[in-house]
């Protein structure tokens, strides 16, 4: 029996399958002349929801559909999981009827548990500390925009979180130019750090925002207080004031920066209006390509 394969951090695949699954993905999306537009015929998705979504949701349930196949969308309250059925007997049932279960939890234990019980595979949809889907779709956005041959200078600026973490390794497994700004005690953790060591590619780190957007070609932010953290959202507004991306800021870049953020943006808090809303900003194709990064994605776990 061959072993079946998750995707709970985008470390899961290897450099050269993550650089072929991203060619893979802008192939289908440029020439789908050349592809078969349904591989995934017959073939279904279950979609567990801890916390809300916009785009992944709405990104896998329509991916699936036009690759031939269909997405059931699982969220809080709907499942025997909100009545205390356990989350591995959760996973054994439903890889019993899917070909693929895609859950966004609270805990990346969860995701965990459900990969050690399932024999389908499991896609982390976004956790406490990672999210692989969303990096795919920022690495090929990244190369639509600026090229990787161009070898682009890339700046995080904000909380060392799950999309930051992901993002971190992303960039290391394909050997770019990283710089992280993040106040202090809100880095994306030393075992981020070993992990991008692992590909030769570890980011530079600081604390000083301007450090890492000076002259950069990509700027990435993303939102101070992440689904969960409400209770921290005083400490989190005070601890990241200098971290704004704002014109000001946005300035020391490359004249020809690209901003990207995840969505949704709090606009007066992370990024202001005038950024998210100038040219630089390339927001909508970066979340357009979530789905065409995740079908990739689900061509290579399912088919
Ligand atoms: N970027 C992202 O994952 O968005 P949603 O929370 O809307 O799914
Ligand atoms: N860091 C954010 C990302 C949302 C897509 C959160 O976890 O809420």
């Amino acid at each position: 029996m061959t072993e079946v394969r998750h995707f709970l951090d985008v470390d899961d695949l290897e450099p050269d399958e993550l650089a072929d699954l991203l060619a893979q993905a802008a192939i289908r999306r440029d020439h789908p002349d050349r592809v078969n537009p349904t591989p995934l015929t017959r073939r279904t998705l279950a979609m567990l929801f801890e916390k809300p979504s916009t785009r992944t949701r709405v990104s896998f349930e329509t991916g699936m559909t036009r690759l031939g196949g269909h997405a059931i969308f699982l969220g809080p309250d709907v499942t025997q999981l909100d009545r205390g059925e356990p989350l591995k007997d959760t996973a054994r049932a439903l890889s019993g009827y899917v070909d693929a279960i895609m859950a966004r939890v609270f805990a990346h234990d969860h995701l965990e548990e459900l990969a050690a019980y399932a024999s389908v595979p499991v896609i982390n949809a976004l956790s406490d500390v990672a999210h692989p889907c969303q990096t795919l779709a920022d690495l090929l956005t990244i190369d639509d925009v600026v090229g990787f041959d161009a070898d682009p200078q890339i700046a995080w600026v904000g909380d060392g979180n799950n999309v930051a973490r992901s993002f971190a390794v992303g960039c290391a497994m394909l050997g770019l130019d990283l710089t992280i700004a993040t106040p202090p005690g809100y880095e994306v953790g030393d075992d981020i750090l070993d992990r991008t060591a692992a590909f030769d590619g570890r980011p530079c780190t600081t604390t000083d925002p301007r450090t890492a957007v000076s002259e950069a070609d990509v700027v990435y932010t993303d939102v101070w207080v992440s689904m969960g953290q409400e209770d921290d959202r005083a400490a989190k507004l005070s601890s990241f004031e200098e971290f704004q991306l704002d014109t000001e800021l946005l300035a020391m870049a490359a004249d020809d920066v690209a901003v990207l953020h995840c969505l949704p943006a709090h606009r007066g808090e992370e990024i202001t209006d005038d950024v998210i809303e100038s040219e630089h900003a390339v927001v909508w194709r970066q979340a357009e390509n979530r789905m065409h990064a995740q079908n990739a994605l689900l061509i290579d776990l399912i088919d």
